[in-house]
Parts: structure tokens; sequence; C-alpha cells
């Protein structure tokens, strides 16, 4: 191993223990929630924290350690980047974080997930066990449900909501749990079926009360 600066090694330690972080625990669908935003938040510091210290020592650095830091900076980005299950690329631009929580092998829910991520928005799809302790956990009734809770910066937001309404609610702030379109209407984000008329539908305000009133028809 090369010589290394103490701040060199303490990030290299730093970093090798991230890399042994447990993994999240499948079972358990909350522990797993709270630790997939963790663990995203961790490599978003721990990214920051290479890019910092790469940009500190390149100015006093000979060639041979500028050769020896890019490596090391190259083998972190790769590691970083091809991490299993993160979504990575989306943490590197400034598109706002969607944690979709869906059953296994949904379809309809990556569709209103690629209809998010036409707009300003990045989606991580997270498969639970069991989906209705999410959405119980996140204020979502039965009444309310569809096919997947996502979390959109601290608002809940269930089923196929169009980008739309969710850009109003991120920009009114209201206080509130979030938006629901209960079912899956045809025609709604990631619902359409060629050849079948759209339904009309309203998109629920989910009070923290739990009531709901109508935030936006369509
Ligand atoms: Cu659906
Ligand atoms: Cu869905």
């Amino acid at each position: 191993m090369v010589f290394l600066p103490d701040r060199s090694r303490e990030f290299v330690t730093k970093f090798s223990d991230f890399l042994k972080d447990d993994s999240p625990n499948q079972n358990t669908p909350n522990k797993f929630s709270y630790l997939v935003i963790k663990q995203n938040s961790e490599k978003k510091v721990i990214l920051n924290e290479i890019l910092d210290h790469i940009s500190k020592q390149t100015i006093i650095m000979s060639n041979k350690k500028i050769l020896t830091y890019g490596l090391l900076f190259t083998a972190g980005v790769a590691l970083f980047l091809f991490w299993p299950g993160n979504s990575t690329s989306n943490m590197l631009s400034n598109n706002t974080e969607v944690v979709m929580y869906k059953n296994e092998g949904c379809q309809c829910c990556t569709k209103w997930g690629d209809h998010m991520q036409e707009g300003e928005f990045a989606v991580e799809e997270v498969p639970v066990p069991v989906l209705m302790q999410v959405k119980r956990d996140n204020g979502i009734t039965r009444e309310l449900a569809s096919c997947h809770t996502a979390i959109i910066d601290g608002y809940v937001v269930e089923g196929h909501v169009p980008r739309e309404d969710v850009e109003r609610l991120l920009s009114e702030r209201p206080d509130a749990i979030g938006l629901a379109v209960p079912g899956m209407p045809t025609g709604s984000p990631g619902m359409e079926i060629p050849g079948r008329a759209p339904d009309s539908y309203d998109v629920l305000l989910v009070n923290k009360d739990g009531s709901t009133s109508v935030f936006a028809s369509h």
C-alpha cells in the first residue's frame, strides 16, 4: 500500500467500514425504509468528503500522488456507483427523491415511477413484503390505498398521482400527510390502457386528522 497521510487513512477506513455496513433486512419494511434513507444520505456525505478531500490534496500533491489519489478516487466512485440497489445516478443530480414502496413485480408502479422521472424526480423502488403495513405507518387507510406508497420530501403520495399535483403539493406545502389517488383509475399516470377511455378521478389531500379534501380533479 502506498503512503497515505492521516486524513486519507481516515477516509479509507471510513469508506471500507461503510462498505461493510449491514445490508437492510427485507423482513422489516420500516427498518428497511429507514436504512435505505440512512444509507443514501450517508453515501452523499461520503461522496462529498471524497470530493472535498481530493480537491484539497491535489493542490499540494506530486504527480505520483495525484495518480494514486486519482486511482483511489476512481475506485471509490466506481464502488459507489455500482453498489447494488442504489439510485446513485439520481443522487448526483438535484432531482427530488421519491422512495416508492411497492409489491415485487408491480408493473404499473414502475410506469408511474417513469412518469415521475420525466420530471425533476429521482425514483427509488423499494419492494416490500407487507405493503399495507407501510401504508398504515404512513397514515394511508384501506379506503385510500392504491398499489404503491411513495415518500417525497416528507409527504406521502399514494397511488397514481399525476406529477403536476405532486409538484403543486411541494410548492404549496400544506400541513398535511400528502396526496392519494385511491384504487387505480384508468388513464391516471402509469394506468393508461390503449383503447380504453380514461376514468375521471380525484386527487385527495390527506389531512393529518385522517380527513380528506379534493386537491385536484382529472
Ligand atoms: Cu398501479
Ligand atoms: Cu403502483
